[in-house]
């Protein structure tokens, strides 16, 4: 991360509508040399703020994906993006608008395949295709790695090239795409440090999504990309690594 995590505590609670900046009218208390009274601060602010992390596999598609990122902006929440690689060639202007909305972007093959087994060749076919394509439609290099189904081994570890990234809460959102059902899962395993998996080419699962954003803003969280959520916590992202959680 560039930013010091001061500025980045205080634009994700900003972006929250955790804390508020004190009204412009207050400026006409000063003539009375009143010092204004001091904002009040949720509960949750005052504890500490907790962090979790969405995270979005299998697109994009630009119907569900588009609505998932309209919402996201109107909330302020940054998420993080695991691209299948055709997926993103056929929709770049969607890629482009994530990376410009401060989403972050991964790799989850080009075919959506499963990466144990491949030889080098089949590997970089998958992986260092996406990643060369991701470069090109962004302009940057910098992406994370989630090998589809989460399956992997130590082949797939040693050419990664990048940290891997896979999740902590699992709602399976595939299976019976029912979003009430999808998001109470969620709400009932959320903790400080989650990463939760879903997959923004089923429209329940965007609704999901949502409901699970505004039930957790109200507890006092704060989303932020896997990026951040490590960098919030001191824990450095190295390439081969797997990470599943940053619970303190
Ligand atoms: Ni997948």
């Amino acid at each position: 991360m560039k930013t010091g995590k001061w500025w980045l505590l205080l634009a994700l609670a900003l972006a929250a509508g955790l804390l508020r900046l004190p009204p412009a009218a207050v400026e006409a208390d000063t003539s009375l040399g009143n010092v204004p009274a001091p904002q009040e601060s949720p509960a949750a602010v005052q504890q500490g703020p907790r962090y979790i992390a969405l995270t979005f596999d299998d697109g994009p598609r630009r119907s569900t994906t588009t609505r998932l990122l309209d919402a996201l902006a109107e909330r302020g929440v940054k998420a993080t993006f695991f691209l299948v690689g055709a997926q993103a060639e056929a929709n770049p202007d969607v890629v482009q608008r994530m990376d410009r909305e401060g989403h972050q972007i991964g790799i989850h093959t080009y075919d959506h395949v499963l990466l144990t087994g491949l030889n080098g060749a089949d590997f970089a076919a998958q992986v260092e295709r996406s990643r060369t394509l991701l470069k090109q439609i962004l302009g940057h290099n910098d992406f994370l790695l989630r090998p589809p189904y989460g399956i992997l081994d130590e082949g797939v570890k040693s050419r990664a090239g990048c940290p891997i990234i896979l999740w902590s809460i699992d709602p399976e959102d595939w299976k019976d795409r029912n979003a009430q059902r999808e998001a109470e899962l969620i709400l009932s395993q959320a903790r400080d440090g989650s990463i939760i998996l879903m997959h923004d080419i089923f429209p329940e699962s965007v609704d999901a999504a949502l409901q699970v954003v505004d039930a957790l803003h109200q507890q006092g969280y704060l989303f932020c990309t896997i990026e951040e959520l490590f960098d919030l916590r001191g824990i450095p992202l190295e390439a081969g690594q797997v990470y599943c959680d940053a619970y303190p």
